[in-house]
């Protein structure tokens, strides 16, 4: 998979950008990159704030050929590969909530969509939309205890280019080996390790209803296994449910 990066000073949105071009027939490994986002999308139909000069937002276009019901595993797939150059390139020990979001100091840096567009029941693409907050040196006071950026915890600015290349080639072989066994079982025990939610009480969220279980790890499906309080043991699907911690976020 080659990547052609294409590359804007302002766009809507980098996702919305990917699934255009995807319709036009684009080829797998497509990037759009972005240094401000006028419509940035967050799950759950928030909002993704994305100033000019400061963060990378990106998308890449895959066109996997797997079921649908495996393409939530491919957002867990980038969230590990993201972690990965973090921790190794700039030498902070970045933790993961569960499925997609990436943490540092309690504080989220990181957060992934993705999409998926069927015909006939079958992938025609997905997009994996990521935004990290880069060199931000600050944010508003609502975010504050709960956002941070890469230059707040290292104190020096980060090349965003270099970053990007580097999750694209750190994600171009992690995608590789998922398309070659087509399930999570090379990556758990390092998701594992950085999964923040290991062993604590998460407060499982889903469509209609809610309940607390102790978070235990994830399996290769990249479900999250939760044990309840009467012993029992569920295994949470990323695509529909979210899990924040009982005191907050996480
Ligand atoms: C989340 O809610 O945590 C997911 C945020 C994903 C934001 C990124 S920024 C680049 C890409 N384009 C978008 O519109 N959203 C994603």
């Amino acid at each position: 998979m080659e990547n052609k990066i294409i590359y804007y000073d302002e766009i809507d949105s980098t996702n919305t950008r990917i699934n255009k071009l995807a319709k036009l027939g684009a080829c797998e490994g497509t990037v759009v990159w972005a240094d401000h986002q006028t419509a940035g999308k967050g799950r759950r139909g928030r909002r993704w704030e994305s100033p000019a000069g400061t963060n990378l937002y990106f998308s890449i276009l895959l066109r996997p050929d797997i079921e649908p019901e495996k393409a939530p595993m491919l957002t867990l797939v980038m969230a590990y590969s993201v972690a990965k150059v973090i921790t190794e390139q700039e030498r902070l020990s970045v933790q993961i909530k569960w499925p997609n979001d990436l943490i540092l100091s309690k504080k989220k840096i990181c957060g992934i969509l993705t999409e998926m567009t069927l015909s006939a029941r079958e992938i025609e693409h997905v997009t994996v939309g990521i935004g990290i907050n880069v060199n931000t040196t600050e944010f508003p006071e609502e975010l504050q205890d709960k956002a941070t950026s890469l230059y707040l915890e290292k104190g020096s600015l980060v090349d965003r280019g270099k970053l990007l290349h580097r999750i694209l080639e750190e994600f171009q072989k992690q995608y590789q080996r998922f398309l070659g066994i087509q399930d999570l079982s090379f990556l758990l025990n390092e998701y594992n390790q950085m999964l923040i939610n290991k062993n604590r009480e998460v407060l499982v969220l889903e469509p209609g209803w809610k309940y607390q279980a102790k978070a235990l790890g994830i399996n290769q499906k990249g479900e999250l296994l939760v044990r309840k309080d009467d012993g029992s043991e569920e295994a949470v699907f990323a695509g529909e449910v979210s899990v924040r911690g009982i005191y907050g976020y996480v």
